[in-house]
Formats: structure tokens, C-alpha cells, sequence
């Protein structure tokens, strides 16, 4: 079960009809209201993508991975971080490809950004292929959170950085959120994890360290 459906069973806020109407928008998007769920995450997601893009600290050579991209703002920042390294996404979602793929046209001609359609837990990239990769409101979405890092730890070289951003609709649940990360992170062989805020409450990001030196095979 994904941390998101784990607070949604336990939560006890009141959550109104345009709530529900936009969680199902941008939780997974599909259909007319995924796209419109789309638009509005590339304009209200834009801040926290760029904070996540400084803490992930893009040097111009990196390959660097985004799960859960969304509209692909985030791919968009990255790639313009990149001089001579390039920029892969996952996204389950068929319309957020879609919509991502419109967005970083110009990069996906050049051969710098690549996006696929496709889930945390099972990345398509061979051992050890990217410098970084970085999530946004992405991670508690996941149906088994540890899978989908071990997986981001098995594509990721040793030493490589890892970004997570959180911002949740309600308080409570970003607090809850919060939690759950701390737990997931060293289950699932992160080291290093440093919590920065933004607001304590409203949004924070984790930068955690794949030391590597876990017994690869057993990834
Ligand atoms: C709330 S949206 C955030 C989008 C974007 N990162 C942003 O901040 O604007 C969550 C995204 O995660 C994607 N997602 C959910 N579960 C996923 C999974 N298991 N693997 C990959 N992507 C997933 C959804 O399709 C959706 O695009």
C-alpha cells in the first residue's frame, strides 16, 4: 500500500468536492480532468520544482533521472542545467508523458532529454546509469515505496544524490508524509538524509546519498 492511501484510510480532515475533484487530477492523472490536472501542476509546481533542481545541485555533465515528472516542468529546469549531460523521466501517467513530451520538445529532438511511460518500482535503465535523480509529490504515490528507491538506488551511481519534495494539500498529511519518509529512506539503503524545509508544515525536501555499497546482485 502506498503512503498516500495509508493516510487517506486514516485521515480524519474534512476534505471538500473541489478537493477530491482536484486530488483525482493530479494524483493519477488520467482523461480530460489529467490534463486539466496537468496544467495546473506546471503552473503551481513550477517553485518547488526549482528548489528541488538547486538542492540536487545539477553539474553540467550530469545524467540525471525524474520519477513522477508530471507535466515535465521539472525535466524542462533540468535540461536547461545540462550542458553536455542529459535529462531521463518516468511517469505512470499516459497523459503527463504526453503533456511532458510537448514541453520538452526541443530537448527530446536534440537527444539531451529522454521520457517514458513507466512505474518507480520497476525503472527501465541498466545498474548504476544516472550522476542524481529527484521526485516531486511523487513518492507517496508509490504502491510500495521501498521497491521504487531501491530501484532509484540500483540506476543511481554510488555517491549519487537524491531529492524528494513534499508538499501535500492538507498540513496533517504533509506531516505524515514527513514521517513515512524517514522510515522508507534507510529501509531502502539511502544514507545521509537531511531534511531541508521551506515551511515546516507546507513543504520540505530530503537529499539522501546512495552509498553504494550494498551488495549490488542483491538489488
Ligand atoms: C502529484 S503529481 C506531481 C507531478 C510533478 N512532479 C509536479 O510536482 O508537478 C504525481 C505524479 O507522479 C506520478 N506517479 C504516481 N505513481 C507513480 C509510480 N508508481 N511511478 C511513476 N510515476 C508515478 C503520477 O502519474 C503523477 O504524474
Amino acid at each position: 500500500m502506498s503512503l498516500w492511501e495509508s493516510i487517506l484510510m486514516r485521515t480524519e480532515e474534512p476534505i471538500s468536492l473541489w478537493e477530491r475533484i482536484l486530488l483525482r487530477a493530479v494524483v493519477h492523472p488520467s482523461g480530460l480532468l489529467g490534463r486539466l490536472g496537468g496544467i495546473v501542476m506546471a503552473r503551481t509546481g513550477r517553485q518547488m520544482s526549482e528548489r528541488a533542481v538547486e538542492l540536487l545541485d545539477v553539474q553540467p555533465s550530469d545524467r540525471v533521472l525524474e520519477i513522477g515528472f508530471g507535466p515535465g516542468v521539472g525535466i524542462q529546469l533540468l535540461a536547461k542545467s545540462v550542458s553536455s549531460g542529459s535529462v531521463a523521466g518516468i511517469d505512470l501517467s499516459e497523459v503527463m508523458v504526453e503533456q511532458a513530451k510537448a514541453r520538452n520538445a526541443a530537448g527530446i529532438r536534440t537527444g539531451r532529454v529522454e521520457l517514458r511511460r513507466g512505474s518507480a518500482e520497476s525503472l527501465p535503465y541498466e545498474n548504476a546509469t544516472f550522476d542524481k535523480a529527484m521526485a516531486i509529490n511523487s513518492m507517496h504515490l508509490w504502491p510500495d515505496a521501498v521497491v521504487g528507491l531501491q530501484e532509484i538506488r540500483r540506476v543511481v551511481k554510488p555517491g549519487g544524490r537524491l531529492v524528494l519534495g513534499f508538499h501535500l494539500l492538507k498540513r496533517s498529511w504533509t506531516a505524515e508524509v514527513r514521517e513515512g519518509v524517514t522510515e522508507v529512506l534507510p529501509a531502502a539503503g539511502f544514507t545521509d538524509a537531511r531534511v531541508v524545509d521551506v515551511d515546516e508544515e507546507e513543504e520540505f525536501y530530503v537529499i539522501a546519498i546512495n552509498p553504494g555499497d550494498m551488495d549490488e546482485a542483491a538489488i
